[in-house]
């Protein structure tokens, strides 16, 4: 198998061929992820949530961020894999100033990520096209955006409103031209996330929670490993089901987001 890289990925993605993403925070996971033919994973803050037991991940700071992204490459390297890391800059390490977006993603890029991915749109624009003028592949995020969870009232769906979904609709299109290769949705109606994904040419959206519309999927690996204490997202579905290991979980899910059969557009979060 060849390294997956921006070309293959945007390949993949004139092609029509969905991109499968999970999420990784440790060297093992990362690399029965990239055995199973997950082609990218994400470092995502999530991890102040499953691995920290924080209640959002607003306290997820830059130097755990650092740390889980070294032990996922790690494990990348030892294990000869070949999937494309995305590491998540944590709430405040790119809200002061392009500057900062840029020191902060330089430390997730040494500590061996490919990409970085922030939350917003607007004013984050400037903030993407800064960073990829400048060698760095930007995953950008809307709909649902964790890190501002305060703000937004709770984690529900966004973009439901016609004037909230004309917004993200402009906002994608903004952050296309700055230079985004990929735009996680996170909980946006399954019909918003499919007109956006058409709309951008050269960007792949990646859907959690956003139907079976966009040019990929996303999980939280805890979630669709079925390790949920609480009550579990609509949109999560448990991979460990018929599974005989957490590989056989993880191509299963390769293969229903493959095939399309994963995410259910009847089973939905909004
Ligand atoms: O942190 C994370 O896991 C994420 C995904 C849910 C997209 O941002
Ligand atoms: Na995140």
């Amino acid at each position: 198998r060849k390294p997956l890289s921006l070309p293959r990925l945007r390949e993949m993605h004139a092609h029509g061929e969905k991109i499968t993403m999970l999420t990784a925070y440790d060297a093992t996971f990362a690399a029965v992820a990239d055995a199973a033919g997950v082609e990218c994973i994400l470092v995502g803050d999530s991890l102040g949530m499953v691995c920290q037991g924080l209640s959002s991940t607003v306290g997820v700071t830059l130097e755990t961020m650092r740390y889980h992204t070294e032990c996922v490459t790690r494990g990348l390297r030892r294990s000869q894999g070949v999937a494309w890391v995305i590491g998540d800059l944590p709430f405040g390490t790119y809200h002061e100033s392009k500057e900062q977006a840029l020191r902060s993603a330089v430390v997730l890029m040494q500590a061996g990520a490919h990409m970085v991915k922030l939350e917003g749109g607007g004013w984050t624009t400037e903030t993407v096209r800064f960073l990829v003028e400048r060698g760095i592949p930007v995953c950008a995020h809307l709909g649902l955006t964790p890190q501002t969870v305060h703000a937004l009232g709770g984690y529900r769906v966004q973009g439901k409103t016609d004037e909230s979904a004309a917004l993200l609709r402009r906002e994608a299109s903004a952050l296309q031209d700055a230079g985004a290769s990929m735009l996680v949705l996170e909980m946006v109606p399954a019909a918003l996330a499919a007109e956006v994904t058409q709309q951008l040419t050269h960007c792949a959206t990646i859907g959690i929670g956003a139907g079976s519309g966009t040019a990929g999927q996303v999980l939280v690996l805890h979630d669709m490993l079925g390790m949920n204490l609480g009550k579990m997202a609509r949109f999560v579905h448990n991979f460990m089901d018929g599974a005989p290991s957490v590989r056989g979980a993880m191509e299963a899910y390769v293969r229903a987001v493959k095939n399309v059969s994963f995410p259910d557009n009847s089973i939905h979060a909004w």
